[in-house]
């Protein structure tokens, strides 16, 4: 070929990749600072021990059953065991109902943690708000919460969605954003503390990072998904009980979704049902996770809770080289069945940047024929990958080139997300990164619900 027909080729292979860059996603040219994550130490404000003798401290509650009637509270006392009552009610010094709770302790190789205090409060009236004190004998705290709205189709909500949030200044730019945004409760993806990055997976680290988040959690309930950092499997610290720390700390209404491990469950919260998978822990098929999600699916009504929001640690879409396909097994596993039952928006965390998908799947593959190509499919959820919470390990910047056709938007800095359910039709979402002023949305658009009005709403 002559040098001129091969710079014809050369234009005409430049045009086409023109053409195909305009059907594709968005690389956000926004970086942050690749300066390096910092811890707070240990003596930052946000870790300080609320003052009195074995004063409550870590203070944090989730949803207890799965309408919304029902509220975890967990604390823990670290000098001695102290009483593991609350009391609660409508007004801060009418607090007229009482509620026993349990206690647990746990060891992890040189570490003996506090008592730990669980708490159900139950039988409580939808989208009303409660005053609860817990502590007495001691040094009594007193912290209050709003129940969500009885489930139903045009329940308005605000979720936080945050992932990774470990607990480094940036961290605290996450929530301290997060809390500027005003949800009702965090969808949080998993990774919490990452105690497992210090020496001897320093439990201390657990403590502190309880303290730090209870200025939102003891507010607001979060919904609790395990990541790999709350594995701390350490056969060579002879700690071979995996998500000992988390699973002493952080109780979930898995009982009353039918559940049989913590790992994975449900909640009703407004106009959403909420499912949450255990990324690190068993999917394959005879499962019981496999088995408990196939009849959940089925448990899922859309005439009352239109939303069908799905948590995970490891995404299934993600185009970062960190963690690259590391969620394929349970996407192959289970993303047909998420198709068939139109979920809306699948959460997860892991790879610490921001990415948002096309509505897509990828479910035609059947090993010959060829087929393995994500497809734009109306009927499929979005993807968001919300790992950017600021954790330790700094940010993933590493996208694979070019940016693939499933990925929307994505880009490599700290954030959270919030998700606003209108009613049973319109929800609307947004991405904020921690470089902006809280109320700047870097990447937002306004979802249809696939049940109600699959209308094409990602382009
Ligand atoms: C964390 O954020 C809060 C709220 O913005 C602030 O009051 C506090 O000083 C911050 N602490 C650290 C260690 O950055
Ligand atoms: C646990 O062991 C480490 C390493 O030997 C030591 O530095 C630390 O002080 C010990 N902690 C306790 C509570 O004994
Ligand atoms: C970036 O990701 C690619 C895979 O897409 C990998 O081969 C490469 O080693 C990664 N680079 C860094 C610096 O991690
Ligand atoms: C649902 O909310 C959207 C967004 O606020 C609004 O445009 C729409 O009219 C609402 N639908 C109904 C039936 O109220
Ligand atoms: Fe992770």
């Amino acid at each position: 070929m002559s040098s001129g027909g091969r710079r014809r080729l050369a234009l005409v292979a430049a045009l086409a990749l023109v053409v195909l860059a305009a059907d594709a996603g968005v690389t956000s040219e926004y970086r942050r600072k690749l300066e390096a994550t910092v811890e707070m130490p240990l003596d930052a404000d946000v870790f300080r021990v609320p003052p009195g003798y074995n004063a409550p401290q870590q203070v944090h509650i989730t949803l207890g059953n799965q309408e919304g009637t029902a509220m975890i509270v967990s604390w823990v006392t670290p000098s001695e065991l102290g009483s593991s009552t609350v009391m609660y009610g409508g007004a801060p010094h009418k607090l007229e109902l009482r509620a026993e709770g349990t206690h647990t302790r746990y060891d992890y190789f040189n570490y003996t943690s506090g008592f730990i205090h669980h708490c159900t409060l139950k039988n409580l009236k939808h989208s009303s708000k409660y005053y609860y004190a817990m502590g007495f004998g001691h040094t009594v705290r007193t912290f209050w919460f709003t129940t969500p709205p009885k489930p139903g189709p045009d329940a308005p909500y605000k979720f936080g969605l945050i992932g990774d949030l470990g607990q480094t200044f940036d961290s605290n730019r996450t929530l301290s954003h997060y809390e500027s945004n005003g949800g009702d409760a965090v969808l949080f993806v998993g990774d919490l503390s990452y105690a497992d990055n210090h020496p001897l997976h320093d439990n201390n680290r657990w403590d502190t990072w309880a303290r730090f988040v209870e200025r939102s959690v003891a507010y607001q309930p979060w919904i609790w998904t395990a990541g790999n950092h709350e594995l701390d499997f350490a056969p060579e610290l002879g700690e071979t009980t995996p998500f000992k720390p988390f699973s002493h700390r952080y109780p979930t209404p898995y009982r009353a979704a039918g559940s049989t491990e913590p790992f994975w469950y449900s909640v009703k919260i407004a106009s959403a049902h909420v499912i949450v998978l255990a990324s690190y822990s068993a999917y394959g098929k005879y499962t019981p996770q496999w088995t408990w999600l196939q009849d959940e699916l089925k448990r899922v009504d859309r005439k009352t809770t239109p939303w069908l929001l799905v948590l995970m640690h490891s995404p299934w879409y993600n185009s970062n080289g960190y963690h690259y396909m590391e969620g394929e097994t349970m996407r192959v596993q289970f993303e047909q069945w998420l198709v068939d039952a139109k979920a809306d928006l699948v959460l997860a965390g892991h790879v610490h940047a921001y990415e948002r998908s096309h509505r897509v799947s990828n479910v035609a593959y059947d090993i010959v024929n060829g087929k393995s190509t994500p497809v734009r499919d109306q009927g499929a959820p979005v993807y968001v990958t919300i790992g950017d919470g600021g954790n330790i390990e700094g940010i993933a910047d590493n996208f694979t080139r070019p940016q693939p056709s499933y990925s929307a938007f994505r880009e490599a800095s700290f954030g959270h997300a919030t998700l606003e359910i209108k009613n049973r039709t319109h929800a609307y979402y947004a991405w904020h990164r921690n470089q902006d002023g809280a109320k700047v949305v870097a990447d937002g658009l306004w979802l249809t619900n696939r049940y109600w009005m699959p209308t094409d709403d990602t382009n």
